[in-house]
């Protein structure tokens, strides 16, 4: 069989297949045929392409295929290039297009839907959504940071101290832990809410502080949010009041499955915020988080904050996206492959393949059955963290802790009986310093390495001790090199630690740490 990989509109600069990925389809005994600049945008040139086993053809010749790998949706002329039966893969957004999903069934088309792939591990390797919402996420933070005026990290230069900036994250989706991830890269104070509380552990694992709302809501049984109560509503209002005065940036992800975004910002709190600020809604497309966002718009408010509703955001980093998808759509392909010889076969007693297929031979099928979907809930968390040891693997009973130890002191008493002197007494002092700077360095969040350094400055104390021995010194030269030496080194210890005090003020501010 052939497959087709086409050109996107304008609006898109995402590519269903890299060279990569075709050299996998050809792999699977496809042929395959490329629309002439299919992938310009997307760092991908034909030439790649055709190294990597492609035809490059006209857009008539790859809408003809027997399958056509796309991203957005075909509009009404692309679904007319379709030759009859083909099967065409893409973003379809099945619930929410039932006019596209009756137009490919009476042609006849078999559709299958990417945005249709469950959320269940053995289809993780296909989920689009997830990919691009990483993606999107990452992105998220890079267009709020291009807006910024300012750093996201702290810093102290010549010029005077740089604070570090402040981010709230609303929502811990995949989404909203892409963006945790990256602002917190980037040095800045995060802190992220989500109704559920499960998310504080994942939240907290990549550097951001989760802000609980005290009320209890309905447990998730699913993985996803269920709806959050007027009681959680009211408090979590209070929370973003509190932090719109605070922070520089906000990102909201927030979203229910089947239903409008809910509402977080309102056009109150986006006054409260300091001029410069950012605000990116990523849920924009689905009727926003923020008051006043614009889908696919850059808005400025009358305080000046910029509020950035753009639905591009995965597009935006198109090469990697590209990357992503065209991945997660071989893993598809792969699994409609069983024979690798070129056939493109749909079990629709296969779950996910089922889920996939929103149109079969002409007949819509969507929805699918339901699919249990086995992300861990609350309650069940605990069990399974039970049920694994992994953290008792790492650790080391205390029995053979006590042996090694036992081994090292007898390897020390050892070496020391048999080398000859000074031997002994440097490896004792080597080895006490390996034990005391692994306990002490090891003991020390990463965070905080860069003030120990300048604070281990204080070790030109053994300058300043070896100097005042030579003070006395009847030579004058020696006594005048001393003096330099101990005043030398006295300006490195007490820098060292004036340097340190300053670079630990940088993480604190009216209390808070
Ligand atoms: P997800 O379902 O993984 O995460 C949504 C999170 O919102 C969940 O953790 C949920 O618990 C949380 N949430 C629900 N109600 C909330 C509330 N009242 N307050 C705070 N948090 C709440 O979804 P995913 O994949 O992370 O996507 C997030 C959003 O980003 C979606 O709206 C998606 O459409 C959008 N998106 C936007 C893109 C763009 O280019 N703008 C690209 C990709 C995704």
């Amino acid at each position: 069989m052939q497959i087709g990989i086409v050109k996107e509109g304008p609006e898109e600069a995402r590519v269903a297949a890299t060279p990569a990925t075709v050299a996998t389809l050809r792999r699977l005994g496809y042929d395959v045929v490329v629309e002439a600049g299919a992938g310009e945008r997307s760092s991908a040139p034909d030439a790649e392409y055709r190294e990597a086993g492609a035809a490059i053809v006209p857009a008539a010749e790859a809408w003809a295929s027997d399958v056509v790998l796309k991203i957005a949706a075909p509009t009404a002329a692309e679904i007319d290039a379709l030759a009859d039966g083909a099967t065409l893969v893409a973003l379809l957004s099945p619930a929410l297009r039932p006019d596209l999903l009756e137009a490919l069934a009476q042609r006849g088309i078999t559709a299958l839907a990417l945005d249709a792939v469950p959320r269940i591990s053995r289809a993780q390797s296909m989920d689009v959504l997830s990919s691009m919402a990483n993606i999107a996420g990452y992105r998220a933070v890079v267009e709020a940071a291009h807006e910024f005026g300012r750093f996201f990290t702290g810093q102290v230069t010549a010029a005077g101290k740089v604070p570090p900036a402040k981010v709230l994250v609303a929502g811990a989706g995949v989404a909203g832990l892409a963006a945790i991830g990256a602002a917190s890269s980037l040095g800045a104070i995060v802190r992220a809410t989500d109704p559920r509380p499960e998310v504080a552990d994942q939240v907290s694992s990549i550097g951001g502080t989760y802000l609980a709302v005290d009320v209890e809501v309905e447990k998730s049984t699913d993985g996803y949010a269920k709806a959050t109560s007027e009681d959680y509503d009211r408090r979590a209002a209070e929370i973003y009041t509190e932090q719109a005065a605070d922070v520089d940036i906000i990102i909201t992800t927030a979203l229910i499955p089947g239903r409008p975004a809910p509402r977080l910002i309102t056009a109150a709190d986006v006054a409260r915020m300091r001029p410069g600020s950012v605000i990116v809604d990523m849920a924009a497309a689905q009727g926003g988080n923020v008051e006043g966002s614009v889908a696919g718009e850059r808005v400025v408010t009358d305080n000046g904050v910029v509020i950035l509703g753009y639905t591009d955001l995965a597009s935006r980093l198109s090469a990697q996206a590209s990357q992503l998808y065209g991945t997660n759509v071989a893993n598809l392909v792969a699994l409609l492959t069983p024979g690798k010889d070129g056939v493109l076969t749909i079990d629709v007693d296969d779950i996910v393949q089922r889920s996939v297929t929103v149109v079969h031979d002409g007949a819509v099928t969507w929805p699918p059955p339901p699919v249990q979907v086995a992300a861990a809930p609350a309650a069940a968390a605990p069990a399974v963290v039970e049920a694994q040891p992994q953290p008792e693997r790492k650790r080391m009973s205390a029995g053979r802790r006590i042996g090694l130890i036992v081994l090292g002191i007898a390897a020390l008493f050892a070496v020391n009986a048999v080398a000859p002197a000074p031997l002994p007494q440097h490896f004792t002092v080597l080895v006490l310093s390996v034990v005391i700077g692994f306990y002490v360095i090891g003991k020390v969040h990463h965070a905080l390495h860069t003030p120990l350094m300048s604070v281990t400055n204080a070790i030109s104390g053994v300058i300043v001790v070896g100097a005042m021995l030579q003070i006395m010194n009847p030579d004058p030269v020696v006594q005048v090199l001393a003096a330099i030496a101990v005043l030398v080194a006295s300006i490195n210890i007490f820098g060292g630690f004036a340097v340190t005090r300053r670079m630990l003020a940088m993480f604190t501010k009216g209390g808070e740490k």
